[in-house]
């Protein structure tokens, strides 16, 4: 069997550049893990593991990604068209030196993805998209910062929005809030994952099962993959140091999805019904998690 974390020998220094001897520093804490990958589990490779210090570079790239949507909560409106969304994140982002991680990221040419009612993800800012009354819109915020990840979304409700709809907002909050609270050391992300599914369905939504969640701080999207129709005691070990975002796609309808030809990106629900989605960085530690941009 091939392990996922090379063995150290026990006088050798600490993989984690903390300058003690491995025996001395993380030699238990991985014997634990082996532990786990022995009895069959998948285990976090360590480069996961973010440090003290690059949590602390992560913090500062949340902390821009959090004011670009604060910003946006503050001006959002009816009549607003979602480049002048656009125009915030990246103002605001360049302004306290970040970069949008959004611009360019794969071909993509905004700063932001703000997707309306029934799209589900990855909605282009435009000029010609203009906010309604009753609309819902995600909008996916990322930032760079010194060559760190921050990634969070939230739902705004553009004037009088239906109840219908009111309650898809609050229940994914809901979702969101829960993954939050199941984040624990030593427990499996399929735990996390179900609980968060299990709650949509009991609102008679489905969760989209194409895109998930991901690994996020050194990169934009790094391992694990986070899925919502995992099972519990399955996917992989939680443990200190890991840092990922949970962000449930929530389909009024059925969980099918269409991605548009034209643009390559917009994804819309198959149906039309509307979706919504909330998105959080946390950081896996000691005794749960810290939300690091939400
Ligand atoms: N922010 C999205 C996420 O949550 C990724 C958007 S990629 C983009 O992972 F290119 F569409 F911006
Ligand atoms: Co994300």
């Amino acid at each position: 069997m091939k392990l996922t974390n090379p063995k150290l020998d026990r006088n050798d220094p600490c993989w984690c550049g903390s300058g003690k001897k491995y025996k001395k520093c993380h030699m238990a804490f991985d014997e634990k893990i082996l532990g786990y990958e022995l009895a069959g589990h998948i285990v976090p490779r360590r480069d996961m593991l973010k440090s003290a210090a690059q949590v602390e570079k992560i913090k500062a790239s949340a902390k821009i990604n959090m004011a670009c949507l604060d910003a946006v909560a503050d001006a959002i409106h009816v009549g607003m068209s979602t480049e002048e969304i656009d125009q915030i994140v990246y103002d605001t982002t360049v302004r306290m030196g970040g970069v949008p991680a959004c611009l360019h990221y794969e071909g993509f040419p905004k700063s932001v993805c703000t997707s309306i009612n029934d799209v589900v993800c990855h909605g282009i800012p435009s000029d010609d998209v203009i906010l309604k009354d009753g609309d819902i819109v995600n909008v996916d915020c990322s930032t760079i910062l010194d060559g760190y990840f921050s990634d969070s979304s939230r739902m705004f409700m553009i004037g009088d929005v239906n109840p219908e709809k009111k309650k898809l907002v609050s229940v994914t909050k809901e979702c969101v809030d829960i993954g939050i609270k199941m984040v624990k050391p030593w427990t499996f992300m399929g735990d996390m994952g179900n609980a968060v599914n299990q709650h949509a369905i009991a609102n008679g939504y489905q969760i989209v099962r194409e895109i998930g969640g991901h690994g996020c701080g050194v990169e934009f999207h790094e391992d694990p993959w986070v899925s919502y129709t995992s099972k519990p005691g399955e996917e992989m070990l939680m443990v200190p140091g890991m840092c990922f975002t949970i962000e449930p796609m929530v389909n009024m309808g059925s969980c099918e999805i269409t991605e548009d030809e034209e643009d390559g990106w917009t994804v819309r629900t198959a149906d039309g019904k509307p979706s919504a989605q909330w998105e959080v960085q946390v950081l896996v530690t000691e005794t749960g998690c810290d939300v690091l941009s939400w």
